[in-house]
């Protein structure tokens, strides 16, 4: 049984005052919500010790938005695994599409990455995803391939169960535009195939499959109802307390 696990993308949103605001509103939200879906969020690094003073003693658990895959050094502006783990972080994203687009992130270091979380104790949630180009020309799998290939280079069966990939077709992405619930189901499943090749069955039953991108209160259950969809990872409508209820309540 995986364990559906339904996270928000905070991106460049919220202050530590905000923070605070937004997660009390949250988890008024979700009153004595009991699962089955597990809550993250995944605030920036400035409100994160906010986040995690807040979330104390409650059932919603943190998560970062990047790291860099050394512990200390001189490396200026960046943020350790060390550093995550001590605040509280459970998971941390690597490999965001803006990551790959913006920061000119590769698969060689999202892998050093997703290895570094491991090391110290956080789950990654991978992300992979195709263009709108690539879609188009109809290499989806063929891309979605090479980033798995790369980001769990080197992972044990045992590690790849444990982790989170998220599919967030990139043209999906804070566009309002979905995959359709049959897309998303057929990239996931595929990606599991992948994951039973490269590791075997049982870390593809259980490594947790989400969907991500333009996921909101309206289309989150028929997303969700999918064979392979074990979860969302949400951004925009993260922002909006009742809307990201909605969405946790939508997981079955
Ligand atoms: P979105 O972002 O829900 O705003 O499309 C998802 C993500 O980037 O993780």
């Amino acid at each position: 049984m995986r364990i559906p696990l339904i996270a928000g993308n905070w991106k460049m949103h919220n202050t530590a005052a905000r923070t605070r605001e937004l997660l009390g509103a949250l988890l008024h939200e979700l009153g004595d919500y009991s699962g089955p879906a597990e809550v993250a969020v995944c605030p920036p690094f400035t409100s994160l010790a906010a986040a995690a003073e807040c979330l104390q003693n409650t059932s919603l658990v943190l998560g970062a938005q990047n790291m860099h895959y050394e512990e200390k050094g001189a490396y200026t502006g960046e943020i350790s695994p060390l550093m995550l783990a001590e605040l509280g972080c459970r998971y941390v994203i690597l490999g965001h599409s803006e990551r790959r687009q913006y920061f000119g992130e590769d698969d060689a270091l999202v892998s050093r990455k997703v290895q570094a979380a491991l090391r110290y104790g956080l789950v990654p949630i991978l992300c992979v995803g195709e263009l709108l180009e690539q879609r188009q020309a109809r290499v989806t799998e063929a891309v979605i391939r090479i980033q798995l290939a790369g980001g769990l280079a080197g992972l044990t069966p045992q590690q790849v169960a444990g982790l989170v990939i998220a599919y967030e077709p990139v043209w999906a992405i804070g566009t309002g535009r979905t995959a359709s619930p049959a897309d998303a189901q057929q990239v996931n499943a595929y990606i599991r195939q992948v994951v039973a090749e490269f590791f075997g069955d049982a870390a593809a039953q259980a490594v947790r499959i989400l969907y991500g991108g333009s996921v909101n209160a309206g289309n989150a259950a028929e997303l969700l109802g999918q064979a392979d969809v074990d979860g969302a990872l949400v951004g925009g409508a993260s922002l909006d307390a009742a809307g990201f209820a909605a969405i946790v309540r939508a997981a079955r």
